[in-house]
């Protein structure tokens, strides 16, 4: 099987701990010994958020933000990288054809941010979508994709499953609220939709999830169902609980 797990800065280093960036590669390497193919990509977090926030009040622009941001989540990716070991690329790749081919020599790839204007959810759909991931999985701070933001409307509510095309309406109704966030932005929305591929949005704070949720399928988030593609993996039959 070949997955890309999306990690959040927020998830990875809530705070900067040993144990828990260890937690994390602990899982990857675990699946890759599994025969897993893995692409990860890690996001920046509340430290990227800090940098962000101080060199706008000191009037850099939208760009100089999101290269600053980039940084982060890179240097988020070197921490994974260096808690990883041994058989992954010993720094975060810089474009998608650069972790295509380490993936597809066997090696564990980790990616950080790639380019201004978007996000690390965006760079995880579109390294799923080009290196033909059989999963994509958003290990994520919130348990799920919810109807609105679940920390601004008390009624949101937890969907079990979507299709990309329902997904993308949600995502689009959040982000029209004013400072609502969703657990995965329209740009990815949009990316699944067009590759229809097959998606899992979770709470990743604990790391045993995400294998559960890659292994067997099983987990307590929102399945991200293509249209016409009913099939679970088979990868999920074979394994054995
Ligand atoms: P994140 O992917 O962590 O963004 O990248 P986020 O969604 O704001 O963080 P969470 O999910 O809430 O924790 C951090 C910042 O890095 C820049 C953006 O400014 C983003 O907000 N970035 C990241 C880019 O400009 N391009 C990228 O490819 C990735």
């Amino acid at each position: 099987m070949n997955v890309v797990v999306s990690i959040g800065g927020s998830v990875l280093a809530p705070a900067l701990g040993a144990n828990r960036v260890e937690a994390h590669a602990e899982v990857i390497r675990e699946l890759a010994d599994d025969g897993c193919s893995v692409g990860a990509v890690v996001g920046g977090g509340g430290v990227a958020r800090e940098y962000i926030t101080t060199a706008r009040d000191i009037g850099a622009n939208e760009i100089e933000l999101d290269q600053l941001g980039i940084g982060v989540t890179r240097l988020n990716a070197r921490l994974l990288i260096a808690a990883l070991g041994e058989a992954v690329v010993p720094a975060p790749a810089k474009t998608y054809e650069e972790a295509g081919e380490a993936i597809r020599n066997g090696d564990v790839c980790v990616m950080g941010g790639v380019a201004p204007a978007q996000t690390t959810d965006a760079v995880s759909a579109a390294l799923a979508e080009y290196t033909n991931a059989d999963l994509l999985v958003y290990a994520t701070s919130v348990p799920g994709v919810f109807s609105a933001d679940p920390n601004e409307d008390p009624h949101a509510e937890r969907f079990d499953r979507l299709t990309a095309s329902e997904l993308v309406d949600v995502i689009a109704g959040i982000e029209m609220t004013a400072g609502s966030s969703a657990p995965v932005d329209l740009l990815a929305a949009k990316i699944i939709q067009r590759s229809g591929m097959r998606t899992i949005v979770l709470d990743g704070t604990e790391p045993d999830r995400i294998a559960s949720a890659v292994r067997y399928g099983d987990h307590e988030g929102t399945d991200v169902i293509p249209e016409g593609v009913g099939d679970e993996p088979t990868y999920w039959a074979e394994n054995e609980r």
